[in-house]
């Protein structure tokens, strides 16, 4: 099997591209490395450096594809609320060419990142597929309409698909091959390393009088290995000429302060912290129900929060 795995120097994909190569599968990454690193990249991949939205880039890809994983976007929410045109840009536009691409390739089955932001504000927790969707920050409607457009093109194109609905994305590669760090990460896990390791003074925390036991945010964070394991089920899913939007989550909360004690329990240190106000659209809980992946996919998060923290302090220590 050939899969071109676009974004694939990237935090996520690139895990997923390590566990396609250990398993002797062939994997063409196209990435424009405008956040991801060649470095990340395993050796046994093929590598195209190109960008979604110029389509003359994908003529470096030769020969038959079988699957696409589509991990390419840009991510920052509060970014999407600034620069709206951007993230239409990048993540509409350039999922669509990528499609119309894979489609004239005759690829049938699709794999995309999608997210927890296509939700908005939880009415319930924990949070299923069935829950209303009603983005509230326009990285989150980016991300629904690439779902919408893959609905469509399933219908009218023939192609299964994957959209799978991560929550907080963390951990490294739990063999500590992958290193590659986030450049600015605005998430609480790579800030708290950051922090842990001297290179940031303290931590911000947003807010410590929601409606949570210790007042703070509750966030459902799954490993970067228990991601890639699933995209592999999604995959084989699929393939049978199905379609599946499925939540990947691990049904466990922790709060912001239950992650800075925990961390500094890894790190061997105190860390230092600040509340500072509430940022807008921050929801108080966030977390997944996973038992529609645990149906459909045989899927459950394996790693737990002391992996997670382990092997994210492994990689900034
Ligand atoms: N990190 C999370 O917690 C999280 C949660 C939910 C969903 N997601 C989604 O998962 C996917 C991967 O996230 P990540 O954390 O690995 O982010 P990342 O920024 O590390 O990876 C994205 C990769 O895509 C590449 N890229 C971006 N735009 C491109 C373009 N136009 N052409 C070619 N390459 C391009 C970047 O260089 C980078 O390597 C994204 O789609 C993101 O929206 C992430």
């Amino acid at each position: 099997m050939v899969h071109l795995v676009v974004g694939g120097a990237g935090y996520i994909g690139s895990h997923l591209v390590k566990k396609l190569c250990d398993s002797n599968e062939n994997v063409i990454v196209f990435d424009n490395l405008s956040s991801g690193f060649k470095e990340n990249v395993d050796s046994r991949a093929e590598f195209v450096k190109g960008d979604l939205l110029n389509k003359e880039d994908f003529d470096q890809i030769d020969g038959k594809i079988d699957s696409v994983f589509h991990f390419a976007a840009l991510k920052a929410a509060g970014e999407s609320m600034e620069q709206p045109e951007k993230y239409s840009e990048n993540n509409i536009t350039g999922g669509i060419n990528l499609f119309n691409f894979a489609i004239s390739k005759g690829v049938k089955n699709f794999v995309f990142s999608s997210s927890a932001a296509v939700y908005g504000y939880p009415k319930t927790t924990p949070l299923d597929e069935k829950h209303d969707t009603n983005p509230i920050n326009y990285y989150g409607y980016t991300k629904l309409t690439i779902e919408n457009i893959l609905k469509w093109y399933s219908k009218l194109k023939g192609i299964n698909f994957a959209a799978l609905r991560y929550f907080n994305a963390t951990g490294y590669d739990v063999e500590g091959k992958l290193r590659g760090k986030e450049i600015n990460p605005l998430n609480l896990l790579p800030i708290i390393m950051e922090v842990a390791s001297g290179q940031r003074e303290k931590l911000f925390v947003f807010g410590d009088d929601y409606d949570t036991s210790d007042g703070t945010c509750i966030r459902d964070y799954i490993h970067v290995d228990d991601l890639s394991n699933a995209h592999i089920k999604a995959l084989d899913y699929i393939k049978n000429n199905k379609n599946l939007i499925v939540n990947l989550g691990t049904e466990r909360g922790y709060s912001v302060l239950d992650i800075i004690k925990l961390a500094s329990l890894v790190v061997g240190k105190d860390l230092s912290y600040e509340v500072v106000s509430r940022r807008v659209g921050d929801p108080s809980e966030l977390i997944a129900s996973s038992q529609l992946a645990l149906k459909n996919l045989g899927w459950k998060a394996k790693q737990d929060m002391n992996s997670i923290l382990k092997t994210t302090w492994d990689v900034y220590n």
